[in-house]
């Protein structure tokens, strides 16, 4: 599976991602919208930024009852967008319904499941009442993810390779904390370089302020794609 670029658009509102969008109009395919950005503008911005021509990743992490995760999906199909992601913790219930739903009305539709943030510690997860390290939690929900009718997670770069090692080949993986060799880390603490990331068999890396920040964006995604082809 090839490996593309995703662009994560950490803004409150499109007005701010715009000029630099539309500078990257032709060199970045993927966009993704998180919760700021769709608390603060709604589905209009997911519009607006898919109306500039990307295909957006729609990163709303849904985590409820399996009727209102599938009814969510169906009010979501109804948006220009080509990937949406849902927590594997809501259970093996909540993703069939969700699988059922985006089958339904959103057949091109890629829905991503999310398991153990990276932000979770050891110590954070046992206070749920999960004792086993975040590594075991992650390939656990991984696998009921995919049990469940998934065809994506996303996952951190040191996951890659475990996933890689247990799931189908088809999997989607899409992954952020990728940083340059040459790149300010930020907040992120366990990274990979694109071209290591794609060699591990990432499937998308989601990378936000390493374009958004650089002098030249449209020359630092194209940096990352070439790296990304030739890792
Ligand atoms: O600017 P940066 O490249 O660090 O942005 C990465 C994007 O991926 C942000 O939208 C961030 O919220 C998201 N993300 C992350 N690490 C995770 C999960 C999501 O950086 N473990």
């Amino acid at each position: 599976m090839p490996c593309d670029l995703i662009l994560a658009l950490d803004a409150q509102s499109p007005r701010d991602v715009t000029p630099a969008l539309k500078q990257l109009q032709g060199t970045v395919r993927w966009v993704k919208i998180g919760l700021e950005m769709f608390t603060a503008c709604g589905p209009d911005c997911v519009r607006e930024i898919s109306g500039l021509g990307f295909k957006v990743f729609l990163d709303l992490k849904l985590h409820d009852i399996p009727n209102t995760v599938a009814k969510s999906v169906e009010s979501v199909s109804k948006l220009p967008i080509q990937m949406l992601t849902l927590h594997t913790g809501g259970g093996r219930e909540m993703m069939q319904w969700a699988v059922k739903a985006q089958q339904q009305h959103a057949p091109n539709l890629l829905l991503l499941g999310v398991t153990v943030l990276t932000s979770t510690s050891a110590a954070g997860l046992a206070e749920t009442g999960v004792p086993d390290s975040p590594e075991k939690q992650v390939l656990r929900l991984s696998r009921l993810a995919i049990d469940s009718g998934l065809r994506g997670l996303v996952c951190s770069p040191l996951e890659i390779v475990p996933l890689r090692a247990i799931l189908p080949a088809d999997v989607a993986l899409v992954t952020p904390g990728i940083r340059p060799r040459d790149a300010k880390a930020d907040d992120q603490t366990r990274v990979m370089t694109p071209a290591e990331a794609a060699r591990a068999g990432a499937s998308y890396l989601v990378v936000g302020r390493p374009i958004f920040k650089a002098p030249d964006p449209v020359a630092a995604a194209r940096a990352m794609l070439a790296e990304i082809s030739a890792g």
